[in-house]
């Protein structure tokens, strides 16, 4: 399993996942600029099968047509809440504890609401966790933005994304941490959104 950790424009990442025995490929949150995205497939004669929206927000989303244009028989991934939200059509919608095959690397979809409705994480070959803009390197997403729930956010985090294991590296949807990537388990020690104890002190954090 590889993953490619790209800058997308401003401080979004979008990411390639690819099987590189099987040459099957994913994209995640094909943001502002997808051309990198697009070299980088041509460039490795990779074939994509899935473009994956973590959630609907725009910034994750608006290089989806352009994709779509390049290689048409790739496959729309979403939740069915954030997929309404798209303005394309989903073609396959995923809800929690679903996995899909890419080549010989399972994908494994967590349904995480709080900054959307629908937003989604995704385990990748048990090694990576795409959050999307659910957990960033020392913060969470937003949850004051439309369809944002700051109590769905909490019992994301604390009941979705800390029991799982320490060991998967967290790619997140954007560059606001000190670093670009950290594991789980370096994250439940030190990230403030992981560390409240209870609603009230999370929704203290400033
Ligand atoms: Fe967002």
């Amino acid at each position: 399993m590889t993953i490619e950790q790209i800058r997308a424009g401003f401080d979004n990442f979008s990411y390639i996942i690819y099987c590189p025995k099987r040459k099957k490929t994913a994209i995640v949150d094909p943001g502002y600029d997808t051309s990198k995205l697009l070299e980088f497939i041509s460039s490795n004669t990779l074939e994509l099968e899935y473009i994956i929206l973590t959630h609907y927000h725009s910034d994750h989303t608006s290089g989806i047509q352009k994709i779509k244009n390049f290689i048409s028989s790739s496959r729309i991934v979403a939740s069915e809440v954030d997929g309404l939200k798209l303005g394309v059509k989903v073609d396959i919608k995923v809800t929690d504890r679903n996995r899909l095959e890419l080549g010989d690397v399972n994908l494994d979809f967590f349904l995480t609401p709080g900054h959307t409705p629908g937003s989604i994480c995704i385990i990748v070959g048990n090694e990576a966790l795409l959050t999307g803009d659910t957990l960033f390197i020392g913060d969470c997403g937003r949850t004051d933005l439309e369809g944002g729930n700051i109590a769905q956010m909490f019992i994301t985090l604390q009941e979705k994304i800390k029991p799982l294991p320490d060991h998967l590296i967290v790619y997140p949807g954007h560059d606001y941490g000190d670093k670009p990537f950290d594991t789980l388990g370096n994250q439940k020690q030190i990230n403030k959104t992981l560390l409240a104890k209870n609603l009230d002190d999370f929704s203290k954090i400033p």
